[in-house]
Order: C-alpha cells, then structure tokens, then sequence
C-alpha cells in the first residue's frame, strides 16, 4: 500500500491515505483524548472502529501542578497496537504530554534557562529531554511555552524566556531545534526526538492583572512586534505543531480566532503543522459565551483553523454533522487531517508506531545529562549583587546553611516536572557540605526561625536560602503581591542585625520584590528553580568552581505597583514618567548580571555608516576581561529605530553573545544587523524597514551606554 511505503514521499502518503479514509476516521484524526482505567475498552473499540489523532497522557487539566506518572510502555505499545492492527487503516496513534524542563533529568526552568543568554544550551537541554521522553514511548511534548511575559504575578512566567522577544525568539527557535532535530535528507525525523508544541498562541502572557486564563488586550502593534516574534521564529525552525490559548485576545477567544490561527499563523507565517488546542479551550468557547453550545464551539474553532481539539471532545461530536450539513467544508476537513497526517508521517510513525524497547531511559547515557543539567543550572544563575563575599573561600570555617530553602529538595526542581521519575535532588546544605569538607556546616532543619539565628550567630558567614515554592507558580497560580512570602523578609532583617556576612540565594521561578534584601545583603544569587542538580549547582557558584555569568531575562520590579515594567518601552510624549513614591526604574534592570571578574566593553565601531535598505552593518566591540577570574560576560546589542512612523521602543535588544575569557583576554565581538533586525511591522500590520537614523548601544546589560550609529538610505 502507497501510504504505508516509506520510499514514498510525505505528501504523496498523505493523499494516497486521505482518499483511503471515512468521514468519520477524518474527524478521529481531528482528536486528542486522554484513555481512564475506566472508561478504556469503550475507547479501545472506539479505536478500532475509527483510529483516533492522539491520546494525551495527563489526567488532569492542571499538569503541571500534580505529579504524575506517564501511561507505562506496555500500555502505550498495547493501545498503539490496536490502532495499527486492529482499526481499518492502521494509523498510528500520537502520544502527548507536557515535557516542559525535562522528564527524568530535570533542567532549570525555562525561565532560568533562558537566563544563560545561551540558546546552544537549551537546544542541548531539549535534545536531552526529547531522548528520555522517546525512550518512553512518548512521541509529543507541549513545550515549548514562549509567551512573552510583562507580569510577574502571572505564575507562568516560569515557563517561558521573559519579557524580549529577540531573546525570546532565539530561545524558541533552539528549543525547537533540540526537540525535534534535524529532520533526514528525506524528511523525516530521527530516532530519540519528539514533536514539539510553540504554545501558547498567543498573547497568554498579556493576562490582565497576572491574573491565569484572564483576558488580554493587546494592540496589533504590540502584538506583532512583541508577543509573536517567538512563534515566528518557531514556525521558521519547523515546529510540529502549534497550541491555541486559553485566554481571549482583543475580544476574540484565541481557539477561535481565524485572524490568529488562519490569516497570520497559516497564511502569513507559513505554518504547516498542526494546530492543537490547549486543554478543553473548544469547549470553553462556551464559557467565554461567543457560542451558545459545543455544536458552535466546533464550527466556530475548526473553521478558524483549529485542528485538533484537546480534551473537550466538541470535535468528535459534532464535527461529521457539520461537514454533512456543509457548514465545515470537506476542503477544510482534508486541510486539517492532511497537515495531522503529515506531521505522523514526517515523525516516522508509522515505521517505528511502538516504544523501542533498545532506547529505554535506563539505556541512555544518564550521568552525562545530569553533568549538562548541573553545568546548565549553573550558567542561568544571576549574580544580582556582591560586596566581595561570594565566592566564599574554601577555608571559610563555620558556615551557616539557613533559610526555608536550605534543606528543600522539590522546589529545586519547579513546576511542570510530571513523572515521578524524576530523581529527587539534593538539598543546598549537602551539596555545600560536601563542597566544603573541612568546615563546620551549621544548619536548621527543623525550619525553625530562632534555631536559624542560632545557627547564623555561631557562624563566621551565612548563606541564606529564601525564595518561593514551586507549588506557588506555574499555571494558574499567581499572586496580587511579588514580596518573598510571608515571613522571610523578618528572618532576613533580623539575620542582617547580626551583622555577619550574609550571602542570599534566592530559588524563584518569578521576579519577587528584592527592594529591602538588596541593599543589606553582601551578596545576593538568583538561582531560580534550578532543576535536578540544582544544590549542587548552586555550591559550584557559590564557591567560584563556576564564575556566575547569567543575565535577566526579565526586568526585576522594586514592588508590584511598578507592573508592567519592561526595558523595551516605547517613547513618550512629554516629561519621563515618574512616580511620587518609588523610582520608575525596576530594582534590577533586563539584561543585567554581575561576575565574580569585571568586563570593559569600548572600541566601538559601526560599518558602514550608511546602508541601503537590505544592507548589513556590522557593529562590533572589544570586550576585555580586566579582573583577575577567568569568566563570562553576555555582550548585548541594543538598537533605536530614531524616527518610525508608529512609536518604538526606546531601545531593543537585537543580538547578544556569551562569551568566555581567561584573566586579562580581550576578544572583538560583532553583531550583524540587517533587514531582519531594522525592520518592524509598522503600519497596517506590513513589514516595513523605513529609512533614516538607527542608534545602537553595546554593554553589558539593557542600561549599555556605548552609543554608535548609521544611516539606513
Ligand atoms: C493546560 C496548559 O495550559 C498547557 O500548557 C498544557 O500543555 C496542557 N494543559 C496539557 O497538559
């Protein structure tokens, strides 16, 4: 049979299997539904009389907050096998799950990751995560998540890569990549990757008040120059499939806006995959009361563009009628299944439909993904303040681990860690125990706050663990308040009256207020949730075995009342904005990072001065290690389009590098800008490079004050 030859290529299978196929197996291709111990011979024999799209293997709607455990493989191969031997056509069945930082080897969260300002990093950290996922059976992850995020009350901020959208697009774009892999000179994916997920489009991050699933506003404007370009970019590095959002946009719910799913994501951007909605959002078109039952939930989010339906099961009840009563035309029924199939094929599914019992997770080189986990914790944690504490010196001698962080192990890893396979990691006052074997390691684990004074008074230097649990972000689950939770804030004043030298390290997956710590604090980490070797990274960094070089990937607000802050904002009219009562500049500002060396960046030079619109520039610098460490430095390239015919930002980030240098060595660095970085969606939504004056700053974070420009002419 043509569509099950290999030799054949995607497209050719896909029409041979298409004219092959019912009406009603077109719409169980249209499916994705979760198989309960209960329910599952009714699904069993609903397989094989239809086939079914695909089967997502969590439970429950919010994922990320239980703990898990993934279908096992004798029960993937035995339900796959009844869709490949015993349903009509034999297709295989697609299986899904959120595999967000990793599965068995946790990595920091996104959020972290996107920290290290090193997208080859992340690509190596999905690839990771797509081999332990496959070696599982699993052939689906809904990650990656890269919803620009301007709010850190809004807990899903930990999932994506912060407020910027270069940054956020260079990190998609590898995740992407590391997920997937490259596809063969056929077409086909490899072996131990998985499908990746762009979700969750799009604007999710704009929910009013931070507020989880709440409505956003965002203006096209805003919405092409800064909350699609992470699509964009993942759309051009080949995503599989791509998730529509909960949240209503511009009065539109997401899964149910053709403009959205059709006119830009298909038509404008190319998309070729698949579009899947997020949990049950077809039939909570009901809820957002644009359709008044699931018949028009259907008919409204298929004919928008939506192609498989997560969950709420409109599709399959109503779908087949809507076509017979051609209210859904058949064209757009065989667009949805071909891109369904297509994505299956390309995925090498129905060659290799069963988990292969040669790639199980215990097979794989796991010590070497826990190094590149520990390595990349490690790289994404930001040194926010030192007075010369940190790194604490191997013959420090009595050392107090205190805080309600020092003994905690599953916050180290994050939200969005599914299945209880995950190895527990270690806790902050082991690794530094292990790390420091000749000192005295003073500790509370009984989280009693006077046994921590006690501890600290004894000690001849502190480190401080604070920060918020896991269970206190990721998805639905944000605050009104970003101040460190209740109580902390008192352990630290009274722990900063002592006066002994005080380092903090703060385990977070959002920015919370650090007004009253940073002024006080020797020394201050940002460590995040840093995944399964997160203590141990956090000791590699505490005591120099790893010189900090992460930078914020998200601007660090004074208090919430400053939200939304962002470096990117546009121009104003009249005087700066200014508040009575509080700076308008966040605490710490996007882009910034301290080191345990000290960079200079000069020699500025921008060439040529003057380009044609399609010409390149090139701006480069000279970054020189002046400290006496060997270390990193994340050299950022800001520009200003000087006159636009809509306002801009006053700067935007439009190119970045890591860059490692011994003591004393000195590198030139470049960054190319061409019409990709000049341009911006101007008026009427069109792409547009408008001639005149660009200026561009080169430093070390968003506040660089090394100017240059040219001339586009
Ligand atoms: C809801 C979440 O919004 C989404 O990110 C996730 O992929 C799905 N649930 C499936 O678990």
């Amino acid at each position: 049979m043509k569509y099950k030859d290999p030799n054949c290529s995607v497209g050719e299978r896909v029409e041979d299997l298409l004219a092959r196929m019912t009406l009603e197996e077109k719409v169980a291709q249209c499916v994705q539904i979760y198989i309960p111990p209960e329910g599952r011979e009714e699904i069993l024999a609903r397989i094989r009389k239809t086939g079914l799209g695909s089967r997502i293997l969590s439970a429950v709607p919010l994922g990320g907050s239980v703990t898990q455990r993934t279908a096992g493989i004798a029960d993937l191969n035995e339900v796959q096998r009844i869709a490949v031997e015993e349903s009509r056509l034999g297709i295989p069945i697609l299986s899904g799950m959120d595999v967000i930082h990793g599965q068995h080897t946790v990595f920091p969260i996104p959020l972290a990751m996107a920290a290290a300002f090193d997208p080859a990093a992340l690509e190596q950290a999905s690839a990771i995560a797509a081999a332990e996922t496959a070696s599982m059976g699993i052939h689906w992850t809904f990650a990656p998540m890269m919803d620009i995020a301007r709010d850190p009350r809004w807990g899903r901020i930990i999932e994506g890569y912060g407020e910027d959208p270069y940054l956020g697009a260079q990190m998609a774009a590898a995740a992407v990549r590391g997920f997937q892999g490259e596809l063969d000179e056929k077409g086909y994916a490899r072996p131990g990757r998985v499908l990746a997920c762009a979700k969750h489009y799009v604007g999710y991050g704009a929910a009013e008040g931070g507020r989880d699933y709440n409505t956003g506003e965002i203006t096209d404007h805003t919405l092409r120059n800064i909350y699609l370009p992470p699509f964009k970019a993942a759309v051009q590095a080949g995503v599989g499939t791509v998730m529509s959002a909960f949240h209503d946009l511009n009065g539109e719910p997401a899964s149910g806006s053709r403009y959205l799913l059709t006119d830009i994501l298909k038509d404008e951007f190319g998309f070729e995959g698949f579009i899947v909605s997020d949990w049950a959002s077809v039939g909570e078109l009901v809820n957002h009361r644009v359709v008044a039952g699931e018949r028009d939930a259907a008919a409204l989010a298929f004919d928008a563009g939506l192609d498989m339906e997560m969950i709420s099961e409109c599709y399959t009840h109503h779908l087949a009628e809507l076509v017979q009563a051609g209210e859904i035309s058949t064209q757009r029924l065989d667009d949805a299944v071909r891109r369904v199939l297509a994505v299956k094929f390309r995925l090498g599914l129905f060659e290799r439909p069963y988990a292969d019992t040669d790639r199980q997770l215990e097979q794989l080189p796991l010590d070497e993904y826990r190094a590149a986990s520990r390595r990349a914790a490690a790289r994404g944690m930001v040194l926010l303040k030192n007075n010369g504490l940190l790194p604490l010196k191997p013959d420090a001698r009595r050392v107090a681990v205190i805080g309600p962080y020092a003994h905690e192990r599953r916050t180290m890893l994050g939200s969005w860690v599914n299945d209880i396979l995950a190895d527990e990691p270690g806790t902050l006052a082991d690794a530094l125990r292990a790390a420091l074997p000749e000192a005295q390691i003073l500790t509370a684990p009984s989280g009693l706050y006077d046994e921590m004074l006690m501890a600290a008074a004894e000690a001849d230097v502190v480190v401080l663990a604070l920060g918020e649990s896991h269970a206190r972000n990721g998805e639905y689950n944000c605050v009104a308040s970003i101040e460190l939770p209740a109580g902390q804030q008192a352990l630290f004043d009274a722990l900063a009256g002592l006066g002994k030298p005080l380092a903090v390290v703060v385990y977070t997956g959002r920015p919370v207020a650090l007004t009253r710590i940073a002024p006080q604090a020797d020394a201050l980490l940002l460590a995040w949730h840093p995944g399964s070797l997160g203590a141990e990274a956090t000791a590699d960094v505490l005591l120099g075995a790893v010189n900090p070089g992460g930078k914020l990937p998200v601007s660090f607000p004074r208090g919430e009342g400053q939200i939304p802050v962002h470096y990117n904002h546009n121009s104003t009219g009249r005087f700066n904005p200014r508040y009575h009562d509080m700076p308008v500049t966040p605490l710490f500002p996007f882009g910034f990072g301290l080191s345990y060396t000290r960079f200079a960046i000069d020699g500025l030079e921008v060439q040529p001065q003057a380009v044609q619109p399609g010409g390149r520039v090139r701006v480069s610098v000279t970054v020189t290690n002046i400290g006496e460490r060997d270390g990193e430095e994340v050299v950022q390239c800001y520009l200003q389009d000087c006159v636009s015919r809509l306002t801009r930002p006053v700067r935007e980030l439009k190119g970045f590098e890591r860059v490692a240098l011994q003591a004393g060595e000195s590198r030139r660095v470049s960054f190319e800008l061409g019409a990709e970085e000049l341009s911006y969606y101007g008026p009427g939504g069109r792409w547009v490079l408008e001639p005149g004056e660009f200026k561009v700053w080169v430093g070390s974070d968003s506040n660089a004050s090394l100017e240059g420009s040219f001339r586009v002419v």
